[in-house]
């Protein structure tokens, strides 16, 4: 069966993490949050005191950091170092940090490597900002997902409640309104879509029709690269 390497890229809390994991499952391939490298790499810096501004200090930090991915209980879990560190990384001293830190080249550098090592073997859905730009330009299925800014604070705030954790929905907007500047606005890979990408707006959709739709394109494309 002929695996391909699906693409989806987007703002902060649209939904990328929850479409690539659903579609993931559904095709038998692997997903790969790479939000979550950066935020490990981000805690890393925060626990250490690593002046980000210091690139002598960040190359010296990101030699002594190791993140990967286990599967605990069938959930994808961050490890920093071999500690499980998915709790830690979702909190907001971690959200309010780690867009500084994704803007550095080394990080970006050292990450993105990384990732196309995690993608040799295709059969991959990796969410991020810069999958279909940078890290796999020649993926076979790109998606850039949006959703209203409404929308996805909202979701965010519900995830936060879920996990019975209090921040209030002023504070989350702030932080998705200055993580997408910041992303798309960096020098190094900025957060765009791809010229080949399929833009997705899910603010009116539920989850099962936008696996749906992303399960579609998946067969669309593989019909293609098939016929
Ligand atoms: O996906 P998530 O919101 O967890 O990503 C956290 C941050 O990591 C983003 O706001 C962005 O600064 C950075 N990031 C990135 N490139 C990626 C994935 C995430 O710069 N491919």
């Amino acid at each position: 069966m002929e695996k391909i390497i699906i693409a989806i890229d987007g703002f902060s809390a649209c939904g990328k993490s929850t479409l690539a994991k659903a579609l993931a499952k559904e095709l038998g391939y692997s997903y790969i949050d790479t939000g979550a490298m950066y935020r490990a790499v981000t805690l890393y810096f925060i626990r250490t005191h690593t002046d980000y501004t210091n690139p002598e200090a960040v190359q010296a930090a990101l030699e002594k950091i190791h993140v990967q991915f286990k599967n605990i209980d069938q959930k994808n879990t961050t490890f920093l170092n071999g500690e499980n560190v998915e709790h830690d990384i979702r909190q907001m001293y971690v959200s309010n940090m780690v867009s500084p830190v994704a803007a550095i080249s080394a990080v970006r550098r050292a990450l993105v490597k990384l990732q196309q090592v995690m993608g040799n073997d295709k059969g991959i859905v990796m969410d991020g900002r810069d999958i279909g730009t940078v890290v796999f330009p020649n993926a076979e299925l790109k998606i850039f997902l949006t959703a209203d800014s409404e929308v996805r604070a909202a979701r965010r705030y519900k995830e936060y409640q879920d996990k019975n954790q209090v921040v209030d929905i002023e504070t989350i907007k702030k932080n998705l309104a200055e993580r997408d500047r910041i992303d798309s606005t960096r020098a190094d890979s900025p957060l765009k879509c791809a010229e080949d990408a399929v833009v997705l707006d899910n603010s009116n959709m539920t989850q099962t029709e936008q696996l749906q739709v992303a399960l579609d394109l998946t067969n669309q494309k593989l019909k293609t690269i098939l016929a």
